[in-house]
């Protein structure tokens, strides 16, 4: 396995010569290290089938099989299914258009995985790649006063704005559906700011996607204004996407993409002329906590 830096990228690196049937355990230690530390490994040059997508997965930690099934794929549930290609009988396997805002993986969820892993299937010619943030990066770089302002505060994640309508919600009532969505998963608040369990840095955790509001230790809502001015100073506002702590990850056929969930925030790119484009995503639980104290 040779592992190199992205050359004029933020972060990442790539790794030539990895190979699934004679990768030995600490080849996956260093896959995952390099992950905390470099926030995303690009695994080039690989010819994986959807089990084996899976077993890879299974290989870095225990896989979370995504909770809505109209994204699973129809053999192996394990793989999320991102696709705007019908099928040739006209059905639609995986859902269109995911993943436009920005997010981190099951933020809105109690309890997070630490790694997401994609596979890209059908790779556009041009305009193809994920925009990220590294919110570590985010966070060292407020000012102290912002950093004062989240101490001991927690963002409150909700998925609702972006929960797709599923086929067999058509003619269903939206405030019955509202009302499940609220159900099924409720509103979750992590710290605005936590110590990443694996690299010790401070890592901000909210999105524009998912983080509805900010609350003090004693669940008041605390003034939107301090939401957006992190919003703000990370990147996640700027709609040109120059900010300075944007990085778009571009992949080739037979990339395979594995990044740390914890510290980054990602965004699709998708364009006004959409070419077919299909991903599988396999998710991840790793060997720490998300946070310090969650689960225990
Ligand atoms: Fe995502």
């Amino acid at each position: 396995m040779k592992i190199l830096r992205q050359e004029d990228k933020k972060f990442g690196v790539t790794v030539e010569g990895f190979d699934l049937t004679t990768a030995t355990e600490a080849d996956f230690e260093e896959i995952k290290n390099r992950v905390y530390s470099d926030k995303i490994v690009v695994l080039r040059n690989q010819h994986l089938s959807s089990p084996e997508f899976a077993d890879l997965g299974r290989r870095l930690g225990t896989v979370e099989t995504y909770y809505e099934p109209m994204y699973q794929h129809p053999e192996v549930s394990e793989i999320f299914v991102s696709s705007n290609v019908a099928s040739s009988d006209g059905t639609q396997v995986g859902v269109p258009k995911t993943g436009k805002f920005w997010h981190a993986d099951y933020q809105f969820m109690p309890n997070p995985f630490g790694l997401t892993l994609i596979y890209p299937q059908v790779v556009p010619k041009k305009n193809r790649g994920t925009f990220f943030i590294d919110m570590g990066r985010a966070y060292e770089g407020l000012s102290d006063e912002l950093k004062h302002a989240v101490e001991g505060t927690r963002a409150v994640q909700n998925v609702s704005r972006y929960f797709k309508i599923r086929p067999e919600d058509v003619y269903r009532p939206v405030g019955e559906l509202v009302d499940e969505i609220q159900a099924k998963t409720p509103p979750s608040p992590h710290p605005t700011a936590f110590k990443h369990p694996a690299t010790g840095e401070t890592v901000l955790y909210i999105s524009e996607g998912f983080t509805t509001g900010l609350i003090d230790a004693d669940g008041n809502a605390l003034d939107k204004s301090l939401l957006t001015a992190l919003l703000e100073a990370s990147g996640q506002l700027d709609d040109t996407f120059e900010h300075e702590n944007i990085h778009l990850q571009t992949f080739e056929q037979g990339d395979l993409l594995v990044w740390d969930n914890r510290s980054l925030v990602h965004r699709a790119l998708h364009t006004a002329t959409p070419e077919p484009a299909v991903s599988h995503r396999v998710t991840v639980y790793d060997q720490y906590p998300f946070y310090e104290g969650l689960g225990a």
